[in-house]
């Protein structure tokens, strides 16, 4: 069994994040989203992970090669067009030989493991499990119709969807979706779909398995979604061991890398400080991750996530729910005495405020 990861696609929705930073990469709880998938796929026993990039290799390569993933052999494989789910996988075909492979989009963040769906799909000998998920909006996503523990019919972003059960972007095939692949063209917005691939699959006589997914999941599309995400993961850090961390725990749930000077501060967990940070006369409120090399000095915090080299200074009131690109610098004049009232940020790398 081996793992893909699809990690081309532009993030347009976290633009200006995504102008620097391929989604797949923007931290939650101060590691790149890929590393979540890819622990998820080594949990289950997979080591051999292919990951598809677009023009963005390099980077991803260098920063996933920071990260600590022990055990795990990665082949980046290059999308030299943003073709579709279906063109990402007949581009890594020579990578997956006739392996049977979990194919997980670079975008979803999931608490679930992958093990009770590997067994559907042994022990049923299945072409294809497929997670899903129910949702308020399956117009949103690619829709699945099931039947007597198989699916059905599937379409990609129905006006009148069948069901209210999401694609999440978690899939399991074997060397038969290659033939099914052959055999569609290009959707509406000029992509090879992977759900007209399965349809096809099922028209050829494959079957095809439902996993009914029951942890939370988040497809991280938007500023609001990564912020929901980085909640998640900083709630479960202190259930969880921290791997990959490099942490000192202070209390019971505020983790801060030893490199790090905390001075003249509060913390409030759960929150994470990452290397060579430090922070004075401030307030760091619950669901704070902060990224390596940042400095916030006289200023309030809460719910929101800094990126790496990012300097807040005596900036007035608190700021919430935001997002602060890498390199971006954020001075006010006054202390925080005038009044808490809150700002919103969603800032891109490099930006400059001055308050
Ligand atoms: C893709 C898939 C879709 C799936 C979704 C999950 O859509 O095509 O079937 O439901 O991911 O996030 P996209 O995000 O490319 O629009």
């Amino acid at each position: 069994m081996k793992g893909l990861i699809l990690s081309g696609g532009t993030g347009s929705r976290l633009q200006p994040l995504t102008h620097t930073l391929p989604k797949q990469l923007i931290p939650i709880a101060n590691r790149p989203v890929l590393c979540y998938i890819i622990d998820a796929l080594q949990h289950a026993g997979i080591d051999e992970i292919g990951i598809i990039v677009s023009d963005k290799k390099e980077l991803i390569k260098k920063k996933i090669e920071k990260e600590h993933l022990p055990g795990v052999k990665l082949t980046y494989i290059v999308q030299d067009a943003p073709l579709g789910l279906a063109h990402a996988v007949k581009t890594a075909r020579p990578f997956l030989g006739k392996s049977d492979f979990v194919m997980v989009l670079g975008d979803n963040l999931f608490e679930e493991g992958l093990d009770k769906a590997l067994k559907i799909f042994a022990e049923g000998r299945f072409d294809a499990v497929v997670f899903l998920i129910p949702v308020d909006e399956p117009q949103r996503f690619g829709v699945a119709e099931v039947k007597d523990g198989r699916i059905i019919s599937l379409a990609e972003k129905p006006a009148n969807p069948r069901s209210n059960l999401a694609i999440m972007g978690i899939y399991i095939f074997r060397e038969t979706i290659f033939p099914a692949i052959d055999r569609i063209s290009f959707s509406e917005r000029g992509e090879l779909e992977i759900t007209d691939a399965i349809q096809q699959l099922i028209n050829m006589g494959g079957r095809v398995a439902p996993y009914m997914f029951s942890g939370w999941w988040l497809d991280i599309g938007r500023p609001k979604d990564v912020l929901a995400a980085n909640r998640m993961m900083l709630s479960s850090l202190s259930r969880k061991s921290k791997k990959g961390l490099f942490t000192e725990r202070l209390s019971q749930n505020c983790f801060v890398t030893p490199s790090s000077l905390i001075s003249g501060s509060i913390l409030q967990g759960p929150l994470i400080i990452g290397e060579n940070c430090r922070v004075a006369d401030s307030y760091i409120g619950p669901f704070t991750s902060i990224g390596n090399g940042s400095f916030v000095e006289g200023s309030a915090l809460e719910g929101s996530i800094l990126l790496e080299n990012v300097s807040i200074r005596r900036v007035e009131g608190i700021i919430l729910n935001s997002i602060v690109g890498e390199e971006t610098e954020i001075s006010g004049r006054d202390s925080l005495q005038n009044g808490m009232k809150s700002k919103t940020f969603l800032l891109g790398a490099k930006s400059r405020i001055y308050l």
